[in-house]
């Protein structure tokens, strides 16, 4: 099974910063000094995502006991993502810096999966209005994931973009239907509290305030029929010797 983790959650993944970079080396010729990814991470740490196969025996060896002896995850793909960070036309959006998937694990939906994620982040955390990316004019595999199944469409086509000559297509994708309306949640939010604070059971009143007016009705009561000790002497008949209701006698 294939798990999609954002790059820089807890607990940290940038440990599978280097074989991130292992499955760019191997699937593209653009390629980055290790610190370009950790920079990365470290700076919009929720828009990198990284595909991984799990130890088939989770991170135990064959005693059942955990294991730390170095038993990563595979990393089968990732997605690396960043906001513009000076945008020439002022309009706040994210950047692909690089995407792949190793061939091992092509045509199940990866690649796809990651980009929709870092979309997604892209817009609720940082309001992006749309995400831009380069590719080569003859990846057509990337092209049909971009165009067809994404829906990005391009933009501009930049001639000898690539270090070999090649042209880049320049294409885009509109975030801003995805952004999130704050303003909704947080009424939503305050409609929500203020239904809580009504509902919120604080307890009965203590003391004299606590008591209801069918209590304290009772109370008077038993009050008033307080049994009194009459005097008892040797010299007194049985009669004078029984406790008397004195509330009882008074009613009857
Ligand atoms: C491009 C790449 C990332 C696609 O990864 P993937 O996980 O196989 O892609 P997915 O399974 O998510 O495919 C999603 C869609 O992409 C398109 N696609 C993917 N591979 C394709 C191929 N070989 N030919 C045509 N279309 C393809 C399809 O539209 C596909 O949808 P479908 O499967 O419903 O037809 C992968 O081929 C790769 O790593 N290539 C080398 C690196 C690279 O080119 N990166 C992009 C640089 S810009």
């Amino acid at each position: 099974m294939v798990d999609i983790l954002p790059l820089s959650s807890y607990p940290s993944y940038i440990d599978l910063l280097p074989a991130i970079q292992t499955c760019n080396i191997t699937n593209l010729p653009e390629n980055y000094f290790l610190k370009y990814y950790l920079y990365h991470a470290l700076t919009w740490p929720q828009l990198s995502f990284v595909a991984v196969v799990r130890p088939r025996n989770g991170y135990k060896n064959n005693q059942g006991q955990v294991s730390v002896s170095g038993q990563y995850p595979k990393v089968v793909g990732y997605v690396l993502a960043k906001m513009e960070e000076e945008p020439t036309d002022g309009v706040q959006h994210g950047h692909i810096t690089s995407l792949s998937v190793m061939r091992t694990h092509r045509r199940l939906g990866i690649a796809e999966r990651l980009m929709r994620m870092s979309q997604r982040a892209m817009a609720e955390c940082h309001r992006a209005q749309f995400v831009s990316l380069h590719v080569r004019v003859s990846n057509t595999a990337a092209l049909h994931l971009y165009r067809d199944t994404l829906g990005f469409r391009v933009d501009s086509v930049e001639s000898k973009y690539y270090a070999d000559g090649e042209d880049a297509y320049a294409m885009r994708m509109d975030l801003s239907n995805m952004w999130l309306d704050w303003a909704e949640i947080e009424r939503k939010d305050r409609e929500r509290q203020a239904k809580d604070e009504k509902d919120a059971d604080e307890g009965d009143e203590v003391g004299e305030l606590g008591k209801k007016d069918e209590e304290r009705e009772k109370e008077k009561n038993k009050e008033n029929e307080k049994m009194v000790r009459v005097k008892v002497g040797r010299s007194l008949g049985v009669g004078d010797l029984v406790e008397k209701n004195e509330a009882q006698t008074a009613s009857s």
